[in-house]
Order: C-alpha cells, then structure tokens, then sequence
C-alpha cells in the first residue's frame, strides 16, 4: 500500500483560527514561508488587518475574516467566503483560537468553565466539522489543533482550562483514527508556556501554586511552536511536542505521573507554609 502523500504546502489554502496573534500568527508566517496561501480568522478586526499586513508584505496570499469560533454557523460562512475569495478549498486547517484562564476552582466561576469548554473545545469541534467533509471526499488534507500541556495532565489552578484542552486531545484522538481511512492528516499539539499575549493574560490570574510548578522554566517563542507544527504536518506526525518536556509526558506521563504529582503537591505545600507564615508575622 503506498503511504498518503505529504502534503504539498507551496500549493495549499491553509485556515489559521486565532491567525491574528501568537501562535497562529507564527505559523501563518512559516506557511507563507513555504508559499502557501493562508487565510486567518479570529474576532478583532484591528488585528486580523495587521495580521494580513504583515504576512503580504513578505509576499504571501492572504485572506482573513472576523468570526467568533464559538459560533458555529459564523464558522462554516467565514470558511466557505475564504476559499470562495482564494479560488481553493480549505487543503490545511490549523486551530489555534483558545483562551485561558487559570484560577483555583473553588473561586471560579461557573461562566469561566462553561467559556473555556465553548471556546477552547466547542471552538476547535465547529472548525474540524466545516473541513472534514471536504477533505474526505478530496482525501486528502491535514488538522492540526492546538492543545496544551494541561492537556496532557491535570495541574494546579487549571481545573477549568485543563479538561477543554484535553477534551480537544480527546476528540483529535478519536478523528486520527475516523480520518486514516481517508488519508486525511490529524494532529495535535501540545505546548508548554509560549511568549503570547495569552500568556500575559493568563499570568494576571495564575495561582502562586500555579507560578511555583511551573517554576523556573522558560516559555518558548511561538516561532518555535510554529516549526513544531509544520514540521509536525509534514511528517503528518499525530502528537507534536514542541519541547523535550511534553515530549516525554506525552509518551510517558502515565508512568510519571505519580512522580510528578508528589514534586508538584510538595511545591504547593511551600507556597502555603510561606504564605501561611508571611501571614501570621
Ligand atoms: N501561550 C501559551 O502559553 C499557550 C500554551 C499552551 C497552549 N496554548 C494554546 O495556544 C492557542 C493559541 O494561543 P496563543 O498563546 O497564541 O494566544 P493569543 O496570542 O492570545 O492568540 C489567540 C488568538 O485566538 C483568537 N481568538 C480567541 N478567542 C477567539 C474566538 N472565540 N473566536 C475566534 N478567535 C478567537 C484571538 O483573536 P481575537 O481575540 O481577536 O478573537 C487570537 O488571534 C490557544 O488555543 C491556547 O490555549 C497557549
């Protein structure tokens, strides 16, 4: 049986939700590195304009519409006016829209876990729905959805975020194995803290036990998360760990994580004895 081909992104229409910033945006930028035309969608247009300013001006092909990920039938028109407007169906999807908001559960409120599953989960499933048919019936193409790291394993301060991410790994894990019939490409990815606006957001918020696991590890640029995912697409990988840390809880985070789980209580602990004593002082 020959293997499904690579797919050849100098020709291909690829869709980039959360286009406009960060991750997306970098790899907005590597795809048009490698000539394919991209559109972007996300929300605001102010940065969707920049976006596809910048791209253009290093000579890509590029589209853009403003839809809110959450809504479904905003989704399929943003996505069918795109290929309408760049002539080729959608070849590469990419969904990177995502929002996080860290906080210990018992503050939270009930909104934030109903947001994070409507953007994060909901978000990612609408997207996958309006390609796949498509892709099927041309079989051939490639999705690729962004996780996280707390998709891969619970942490402190991320009971509503973490179970959205791993509810997207969960339905990629299911799509992976629905799509190779039809040499269809499915992905996911896992990255730990990168450098986004996101990341600024969500540090207002983190819990200091949150701050302490992750502990002096440095966030990666979302360039580096980007050729992850390229190069994750080329080799139509299925998990792609942008660092040697998720690789490895990728492949054996059920063995470690007992080992883990003890390092991590015993740094909540030391937060809470020195917060317990700068309170008391
Ligand atoms: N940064 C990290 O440390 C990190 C770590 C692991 C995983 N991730 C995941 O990586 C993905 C990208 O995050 P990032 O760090 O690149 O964040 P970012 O720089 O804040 O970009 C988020 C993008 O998503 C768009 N977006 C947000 N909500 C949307 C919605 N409801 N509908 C459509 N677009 C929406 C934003 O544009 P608008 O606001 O204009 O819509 C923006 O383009 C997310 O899924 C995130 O959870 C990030």
């Amino acid at each position: 049986m020959t293997p499904p081909a690579r797919p050849k992104l100098a020709s291909a229409h690829a869709i980039i939700t959360g286009g406009s910033s960060g991750i997306g945006l970098a790899t907005a930028h590597l795809l048009v590195s490698r000539g394919a035309a991209v559109s972007l969608v996300a929300r605001g247009r102010e940065r969707l304009e920049a976006a596809a300013a910048e791209l253009r001006s290093s000579g890509g092909t590029v589209a853009f519409r403003t839809a809110d990920v959450c809504d479904k039938a905003a989704v399929e028109t943003a996505f069918t006016d795109l290929e309408r407007e760049l002539g080729k169906p959608c070849d590469v999807l990419v969904t990177s829209a995502g929002v996080a908001r860290p906080g210990n559960f018992l503050d939270l409120p009930d909104e934030v876990f109903h947001e994070m599953m409507t953007v994060d989960y909901f978000g990612t499933l609408h997207c996958m729905r309006a390609v796949l048919p498509g892709m099927t019936q041309r079989r051939r193409g490639s999705v690729v959805a962004v996780s996280s790291a707390a998709g891969l394993m619970g942490i402190f301060g991320y009971g509503a975020y973490g179970p959205a991410k791993f509810a997207v790994r969960g339905l990629m894990e299911s799509l992976r194995a629905e799509m190779a019939p039809y040499g269809v490409h499915v992905g996911v990815v896992f990255p730990p803290d990168v450098n986004t606006p996101q990341l600024v957001e969500e540090n207002r918020w983190k819990p200091e036990e949150t701050r302490a696991i992750a502990g002096t590890i440095r966030p990666l640029s979302p360039e580096q998360v980007a050729a992850a995912i390229v190069a994750g697409m080329e080799r139509r990988r299925f998990v792609i760990c942008p660092d040697i840390g998720t690789r490895v809880l990728a492949r054996w985070g059920g063995v470690l994580a007992p080992v883990l789980n003890a390092e991590f209580d015993r740094r909540v602990r030391k937060v809470r004895r020195h917060r317990s004593r700068t309170c008391t002082d």
